[in-house]
């Protein structure tokens, strides 16, 4: 089965994480990895998850210097993820290392994308830090640079899918979040589409977070999930 559905494991502790996995098949999903739990279970946690049999897509949106960034991605390639993130707006020269660094892996290296513009900057937001452009012509973009600098992809809304996908090839990977089916709260994302649309509109995979990480049986949630996006593909 093709696993698009991505898991957020936004959670506080490493223990909470693995009770999750516990009742999630891997065989059904692949996991995404932030911040928070980055933070607090470092990379011997993602090494545990992987020996699970979980995909991990390590969101760890690097953005510094590139020689910095390279380091960085070549360091989270030795964990084995699926999939590495680093901010578009970092630059051309940083996503080239970046995907240098990753060449002699040949075809075991992890997919590496770019964040393009952050969903919580508004147009204001954009024009505080110096962007004169409204946020959709600014994430096309930061897609385009991507694509040019020869990375997989990039993480989009679900509001920026249907651009994008007609922007760019099949094979140009959209990651969506902010997935929701109608029985879900939304929680605090302000604008949600729903799996089996996220797929039509072209996305690639779909991290799902709360919807699953918080149900009452999640296997039983992320199996609605697949077969919601299974009748699209
Ligand atoms: O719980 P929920 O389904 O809202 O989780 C969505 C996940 O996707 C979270 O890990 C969140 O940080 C991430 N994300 C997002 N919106 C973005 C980028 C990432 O919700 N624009």
């Amino acid at each position: 089965m093709e696993r698009k559905i991505v898991v957020a494991l936004d959670f506080e502790s490493s223990e909470q994480a693995f009770e999750l996995l516990d009742r999630v098949d891997s065989d059904l999903c692949r996991v995404k990895v932030g911040k928070e739990l980055f933070t607090i279970g470092g990379p011997n946690l993602v090494r545990q998850i992987i020996d699970r049999g979980f995909d991990v897509f390590l969101d760890l949106k690097f953005h510094d210097i590139p020689n910095t960034v390279a380091r960085a991605v070549k360091a989270a390639s030795t964990l084995g993820v699926w999939m590495i993130n680093v901010h578009a707006s970092g630059g051309m020269a940083m996503m080239e290392q970046a995907k240098e660094a990753l060449e002699p892996m040949g075809s075991d290296k992890p997919l590496l994308i770019a964040v393009t513009v952050l969903t919580s900057l508004l147009t204001e937001d954009l024009v505080q830090i110096g962007v004169a452009a409204n946020p959709e012509d600014q994430v096309s973009k930061l897609a385009f640079l991507t694509q040019e600098a020869g990375l997989d992809g990039v993480v989009c809304s679900a509001a920026e899918t249907r651009l994008l996908r007609s922007q760019f090839p099949k094979d140009f990977c959209l990651v969506t979040p902010g997935i929701r089916r109608l029985e879900d709260a939304s929680g605090d994302q302000r604008r949600v589409v729903g799996p089996a649309d996220a797929i039509l509109n072209g996305s690639n995979f779909l991290v799902v977070g709360r919807p699953i990480t918080r149900a009452e049986e999640p296997n039983e949630v992320l199996k609605e999930f697949n077969s919601a996006v299974a009748s699209f593909r």
